[in-house]
């Protein structure tokens, strides 16, 4: 009986390993394993055999089952290496090999902190515009009611563009207040983000390169209240927080008329921090009733319009945001920096 299995094993096992593709092995499946093949056989034979025999022909034929099984299936992965082999060798490059990971990028913290302000100030009816970073000086402070020799300017250190004196880099984003005007008709409300800049030494709150968001709204009957409103309901939306404040103060710039400064109460302390300087508010914008001279300079009849205007700096709320400590960060295009955004 032993003989047999041996006989049966060494010569399936031959067949195996000449199997030069799937067919050939079902054919090897089929003579041994399958239904009517050799170990079927040895199976049926079992009742007419001398009953101290039964055991040992069963034992054995399910033996044989199982070597011939393990046999077909090792060859079965052989040949499907084999396989990929060949197909990679065909194509000359190795397809399974994996691949370079793609790095993702991400938007600037500017860029991200600027399109949600856009979202705040369109979603209350405002539209988003934009305008030159080199401005004439007629529009950067003429129009502003900033005449040539008004001591104003010296509070914008400004690079100029030419000997003349009749080109700048924008010192604020403020002259679009004028071309805002040139361009639509009252009632109309608009915000211009953009770059600005003044020649300023480069240190952790100051640099020659900043932004700022500029705000418009000309209508009959425009009043200091909806200033107000306006700035607090924008800030509540953009830092999400619920209760934040503002206050006025009085402050001074020639194009507005009552002038001031904007505090927005700290949102991170309740009762005084080092970012608000213990003082529980931050300083946040310029603003005020845009002046009549300003209106007559863009177009509008003060008589009939009034409006409010303001501009905050973006990198300021920036920091306040997402809690940067250094404005130089904004410019450096460190990936370490940017990577966190
Ligand atoms: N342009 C002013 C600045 O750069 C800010 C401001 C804008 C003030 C609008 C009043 C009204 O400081």
């Amino acid at each position: 009986m032993n003989v047999d299995l041996d006989d049966h094993l060494e010569e399936a096992r031959r067949r195996i390993a000449e199997a030069a593709d799937e067919a050939a092995l079902r054919a090897v499946e089929r003579a041994y394993v399958d239904k009517g093949g050799v170990v079927a056989e040895m199976l049926a034979s079992i009742p007419g055999l001398p009953p101290e025999d039964r055991k040992a022909v069963g034992v054995n034929a399910n033996r044989l089952k199982t070597a011939i099984q393990e046999a077909l299936e090792a060859r079965r992965s052989e040949l499907a290496d084999a396989e990929l082999e060949a197909r990679r060798g065909a194509r000359g490059f190795d397809p399974t090999v994996p691949g370079t990971p793609q790095r993702r990028g991400s938007l600037h913290p500017l860029t991200q902190l600027q399109r949600h302000v856009e979202d705040v100030f369109t979603s209350m009816g405002y539209l988003v515009l934009d305008g030159p970073e080199v401005e004439l000086d007629e529009y950067n402070f003429q129009k502003l009611n900033i005449p040539a020799d008004h001591p104003a300017r010296e509070m914008q250190d400004t690079f100029w563009c030419d000997r003349d004196q009749h080109l700048v880099l924008r010192t604020h984003t403020s002259p679009v207040q004028i071309r805002a005007m040139e361009q639509l008709e009252p009632p109309f409300r608009t915000i211009v983000p953009g770059r600005v800049f003044r020649n300023e030494e480069l240190d952790a709150t100051h640099s020659h390169t900043f932004h700022q968001v500029e705000g418009l709204c000309v209508a009959e009957g425009v009043a200091v209240g909806h200033l107000v409103m306006t700035l607090r309901t924008a800030l509540r939306e953009v830092l999400m927080k619920d209760d934040l404040d503002v206050r006025l103060r009085p402050g001074y710039f020639p194009f507005v008329e009552p002038g001031f400064e904007l505090d927005v109460r700290c949102p991170f302390c309740a009762d005084g921090c080092r970012i608000c300087k213990h003082t529980t508010w931050i300083e946040f914008c310029g603003c005020g009733m845009v002046h009549p001279n300003v209106l007559r300079a863009g177009g509008i009849d003060p008589e009939r319009f009034s409006g409010f205007a303001f501009g905050f700096g973006l990198d300021r709320l920036a920091m306040m945001w997402a809690a940067i400590d250094d404005v130089r960060h904004f410019l450096e295009a460190d990936l370490r920096f940017l990577e966190q955004f």
